[in-house]
């Protein structure tokens, strides 16, 4: 089965079982600063996880369109995309875990016809720690539903992924693991939520291609999360029922919800009993790159490159149509690296012209029917792929001719023929070369301070505009972000502030609107503490250190591994707030003057926006 007829079959089948089909998102998150791309299909409904109505009701499912980006060094396996789809279906505090083990695998099992005998399923052993039970009733469900299939299904305790390598699977077909492996949240693992995140135990559904043979050089034995190629994850239903609490503990969230996503391409594979992603999902760029070059995908030292082409362009496909222009900076650095990597790889499948942009084509059919919105924007997606396409050539081969002289400077390489730092590292790693990350961020560093883009860091790392009052303003989204936290409790965090000289906005998670209470409350206490003319003090140590003494950062946001912290205490040393900050900050309050919220208002899900300003 194709992806168009395993999307329409699942999105039918729970439509049958009372839930609305609500469409794709984009796969640039809209009004969330927090992370660059949409990675599964929860993320644009955490606000209705933690509580808030959703207007269809509470049972939904789809199938979202995805990009993550930390799997773009993974591309190149049997199983890794940056791009893909997930179907998802969620309980907002309706069924739980009876309902959704049965559906799922019913229709894995009776929908799709999968063997049953070819399914491993993991669950979640507790974490004594985090006092989060061991999951024993989906084990319970599990085994019923094996049975009725005239499975019985035993569980085995495998505890964490390196103990699952020595003592194999011993026959087992249920099988716990720790938090590393069956915990979900955006954040990953319990200790790394921050406060206010939602998250819970999982249980994975994997399928075994027999025909693959388990490679020691993942470890002594297979179990379903080994790396080796023969199991995949092809499901997994977060049971989101927690959220952690500012003191680091777990509360119960009001409901209990059900969060499944389940790779649509990974099913095609298993639904066409093939273990290559790229095989049974890219057939048609294959195809194309295939006729524009001498080697084919069968050549086994050249099919990296055919793989990390057709995934890459397909994303690139996507991005470009989700609004995104190849750049510098955030979203659009991605779509350079993409579309760059690709042309490296291109060439070294003989590929010497500028063709890739006419990959849209094939992308553009093989998604008429589910994203009729690429065939229309085909022109300007053609016109931009283009342009980086026939720019990166340019220079490819005189960056590539310097590299083999051996100048292997990641910073010279990048300023002068836009090589982006991951490309380097990738050529120089085939060369045994080492290169280093940090001296290429430090130079870059330099360099921006030194053209003054003062782009660097857009929420956190500190301020573009530096002028006495965006200085002021900065000073107070810490005080207003501290003052959220006191009156409104635990599961507040920071999602992004702007600042400019004449007003600031700070948008933070909450799932309601502020009362008209509440915010006189915030506003008091944050003239309170500037009429107290607390003092602003910074110190440098290392990232955890800061963590340790209680600093709070942006929620998705990746620091180094030396960080500023500004603190604001009153004269007896009693901390207000401690944040991570690139600063600049003023040193004393009383610069502030008097803090007013102009207004109040949602901008996602789940995502409140403050509009404040000094006067
Ligand atoms: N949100 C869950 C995941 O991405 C379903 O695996």
């Amino acid at each position: 089965m194709k992806s168009g007829e395993i999307r329409k079959r699942y999105l039918d089948f729970f439509e049958k079982r009372g839930h609305k089909v609500i469409p794709s998102s984009s796969l640039v998150p809209e009004n969330d600063p927090t992370t660059l791309f949409t990675g599964s299909g929860m993320q644009p409904m955490v606000g209705y996880l933690l509580g808030e109505k959703h207007p269809y009701g509470t049972r939904l499912t789809n199938s979202q369109r995805c990009f993550r980006s930390v799997d773009i060094e993974e591309v190149g396996d049997n199983r890794h995309t940056t791009m893909f789809e997930m179907l998802g279906n969620w309980s907002l505090g309706d069924y739980f875990k009876d309902e959704q083990l049965d559906w799922i695998f019913t229709f894995l099992t009776d929908e799709l016809g999968i063997d049953p005998e070819r399914l491993y399923v993991t669950v979640f052993s507790g974490d004594k720690k985090n006092n989060l039970p061991r999951d024993t009733k989906s084990v319970d469900i599990w085994k019923t539903l094996f049975r009725k299939k005239g499975i019985e299904a035993t569980d085995v305790e495998m505890g964490s992924e390196e103990s699952a390598s020595v003592c194999g699977m011993q026959e087992g077909r249920i099988f716990y693991y720790d938090s590393e492996k069956n915990w979900w949240s955006r954040a990953g693992k319990p200790e790394k939520m921050p406060a206010g995140e939602p998250g819970g135990p999982d249980s994975e559904i994997f399928f075994e291609f027999t025909d693959v043979e388990h490679d020691e050089s993942f470890g002594k034995h297979c179990h379903p999360n080994c790396d080796c190629g023969r199991f995949l994850e092809i499901g997994n239903s977060v049971f989101m029922e927690y959220r952690k609490r500012e003191d680091s503990s777990f509360e119960k969230l009001p409901q209990q919800n059900v969060d499944f996503g389940g790779g649509l391409e990974r099913l095609v594979m298993v639904s066409e009993n093939t273990s290559d992603i790229i095989l049974t999902n890219h057939d048609s760029i294959l195809e194309f790159l295939e006729k524009n070059s001498s080697f084919s995908y069968e050549d086994n030292d050249k099919k990296t490159s055919f793989r990390i082409i057709a995934d890459h362009m397909k994303a690139a496909v996507f991005l470009i149509a989700d609004g995104v222009k190849p750049s510098n900076t955030d979203q659009g650095y991605f779509v350079r690296r993409l579309i760059r990597r690709s042309v490296r790889h291109a060439d070294t499948l003989g590929i010497k012209e500028s063709v890739l942009s006419k990959i849209s084509s094939p992308v553009a059919l093989m998604y008429k029917d589910s994203y009729p919105d690429i065939e229309n924007k085909i022109v300007d997606i053609e016109k931009t792929i283009k342009t980086e396409e026939v720019r990166f050539r340019e220079t490819l081969n005189k960056g590539l001719k310097e590299f083999e002289k051996g100048n292997v400077d990641p910073f010279v390489l990048f300023t002068t023929y836009g090589f982006p730092f991951e490309l380097t590292k990738e050529l120089a790693d085939e060369k045994g070369i080492e290169v280093s990350e940090e001296m290429f961020k430090e130079k870059l560093k330099e360099h921006q301070e030194m053209s003054r883009s003062g782009s660097e860091v857009k929420f956190k790392g500190g301020l573009g505009d530096t002028s006495d009052m965006s200085v002021k303003y900065h000073t107070a989204t810490h005080l207003l972000n501290a003052a959220l936290k006191q009156i409104l409790g635990t599961g507040i965090y920071q999602k992004g502030s702007n600042i400019t000289s004449e007003r600031m906005r700070f948008d933070f998670s909450y799932p309601k609107k502020l009362t008209d209470e509440q915010k006189k409350e915030v506003e008091h206490l944050v003239n309170e503490k500037i009429l107290a003319d607390l003092l602003v003090s910074v110190e440098e140590m290392d990232l955890q250190e800061a963590y340790n003494v209680g600093a709070t950062g942006v929620f998705g946001e990746s620091y180094p591994d030396r960080v500023k912290v500004y603190t604001i205490s009153d004269k007896s040393g009693e901390v207000f707030s401690r944040e991570i900050c690139g600063g600049p900050h003023v040193s004393m309050l009383s610069e502030l003057g008097t803090f007013r919220i102009k207004k109040e208002e949602s901008v996602a899900s789940g995502v409140r926006r403050i509009k404040a300003v000094l006067n």
